[in-house]
């Protein structure tokens, strides 16, 4: 094969350079020239053999995008249905996250619908891949396990086996020699990826490319390939906490924002179909401090259990603590308690806390948050079939959310009876919901109606 040509290119000023330095001579940034592939023969004259034309959109077919189902619902949420041909999707998420584990379990479940499956691991072993893969009880005939980082010995396996999916774990551990640049670098992530990409265009293989999230953000990590890709997943959840999502923020084939849950467990990782049950099952009724909020995840309502703790402050500065929920929107609620509803909370340590190691980025479930925070001050507890939608602004306000119905809906399904409202919340035919709804207008409304002792 002939020698690849490569330079490095200044991330800032475009730059180039034969050699690496640690500082671009043009723009004087540091650490921002970053090892790329020279075309051959000049771009345009690349081109010219085998040009596409343009077609008309009636002569031309979707066929192609007959989607290839995954045994496991939660992991096909989150794709939108299934593995779209010649696709290539990203799975990011932090290291130990799960993302070997889940990608095992799907090639398992894959090789046994009978598609021949290749895993790539750069960073085990195979005998490593199939310790685990026993521990999880796949075995499978069609499932082909290969150890490698050399990404030339890779593509010549795949041209051997030809593969009807072929995962490579991870993106950080592969490498071209052509490149300088060491496994990881900007330069070899982003080529690396270019090659995997074609590689599925022209086969129309599709591909699962693992990428950790790396310390540094983005550099390197998964965040250099979103736009390279069809599809990007990632897995999250938070390190003492079973509960993992999986959750899609690109698909040029389905809609993002939808989001699978799962729960690692000894034997990998188990669906959790009724996320918003697994979450409230731990609760423990008539406690004060506990409220449930209905957040959205994409276009999925979930359930979640917001506790909130106040105590008396012993030193002088009262603290604020807040885990799975906005820090600042935290502190905003609790000046608003303080200031529209009285509540002498500058004497008070002030907790709150989202069971399940969820995190909760809408302001939707401010009011669940603010009433968990009273209800702790006040010692009396929130109805336990009660939940609580509403964002809540600087004057005390109740202000209306989107997808009121699902959220309602969902929270009628697993029992609940009462839901306190904005009183300006837009509801289709509440009576078909089969709960008592609440409205109020203010905050101060919304606590009277659920801290009725
Ligand atoms: P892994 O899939 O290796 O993470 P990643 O590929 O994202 O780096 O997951 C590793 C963690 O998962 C590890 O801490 C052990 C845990 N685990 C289980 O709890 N149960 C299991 O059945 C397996 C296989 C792993
Ligand atoms: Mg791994």
């Amino acid at each position: 094969m002939p020698k690849i040509r490569t330079k490095f290119v200044c991330q800032q000023c475009g730059y180039e350079s034969p050699r690496w330095s640690g500082q671009c001579p043009q723009c004087s940034q540091w650490n921002t020239l970053v090892e790329t592939v020279e075309e051959r023969g000049g771009a345009a004259s690349s081109r010219l053999p085998g040009q596409t034309v343009p077609q008309p959109i009636t002569a031309i077919s979707a066929e192609g995008f007959a989607r290839i189902p995954v045994p496991m619902d939660e992991f096909n949420r989150a794709l939108g249905g299934g593995i779209v041909p010649g696709s290539v999707i990203l799975i990011g998420g932090d290291p130990g996250i799960g993302k070997s584990t889940l990608l095992l379990q799907v090639s398992g479940l894959l090789a046994d619908s009978g598609q021949t499956t290749l895993y790539v691991s750069g960073e085990e072993s195979v005998q490593q891949v199939k310790m685990r893969a026993d521990r999880l009880g796949i075995a499978a005939d069609k499932l082909f396990l290969l150890s490698e980082t050399n990404l030339n010995h890779i593509l010549s396996q795949i041209d051997a086996l030809q593969p009807q999916l072929v995962i490579v774990d991870s993106i950080q551990s592969v490498y071209l020699e052509d490149l300088e640049s060491s496994a990881g670098s900007i330069g070899q992530v982003r080529e690396c990826a270019a090659t995997l990409l074609r590689l599925a265009k022209s086969r129309h293989i599709p591909m699962f490319i693992v990428g950790h999230v790396t310390k540094e953000g983005a550099i390197a990590g998964p965040r250099v390939l979103e736009h390279m890709v069809d599809t990007v997943l990632y897995l999250e959840g938070e390190r003492f906490h079973a509960y993992r999502l999986l959750r899609s923020v690109k698909n040029r084939f389905g809609s993002t924002d939808e989001v699978g849950v799962f729960e690692m467990g000894e034997s990998g990782l188990a669906e959790i179909s009724n996320p918003s049950q697994a979450f409230l099952s731990e609760r423990l009724a008539s406690a004060t401090g506990s409220t449930v909020a209905v957040t959205m995840e994409g276009t999925r309502p979930l359930l979640v259990e917001i506790q909130g703790l106040t105590t008396p402050t012993s030193t002088g500065l009262p603290r604020r603590t807040a885990n799975g929920i906005d820090f600042n929107r935290t502190l905003l609620l609790v000046a608003v308690l303080s200031k529209r509803v009285g509540y002498k909370l500058g004497t008070h340590d002030v907790f709150v806390n989202v069971v399940g190691g969820m995190r909760i980025n809408e302001p939707a479930a401010d009011l669940a948050v603010a009433a968990a925070i009273a209800s702790s001050y006040r010692n009396v507890p929130v109805p336990e079939d009660c939940v609580l939608v509403g964002e809540v602004g600087l004057s005390g306000e109740l202000r209306s959310v989107g997808h009121a119905e699902r959220r309602l809906n969902e929270a009628a399904k697993l029992g609940f009876r009462r839901c306190i409202v904005p009183r300006t919340l837009r509801l289709g035919k509440p009576e078909h919901l089969g709960l008592e709804i609440l409205r109020a207008r203010s905050i101060g409304e919304a606590l009277d109606l659920a801290l009725q002792a």
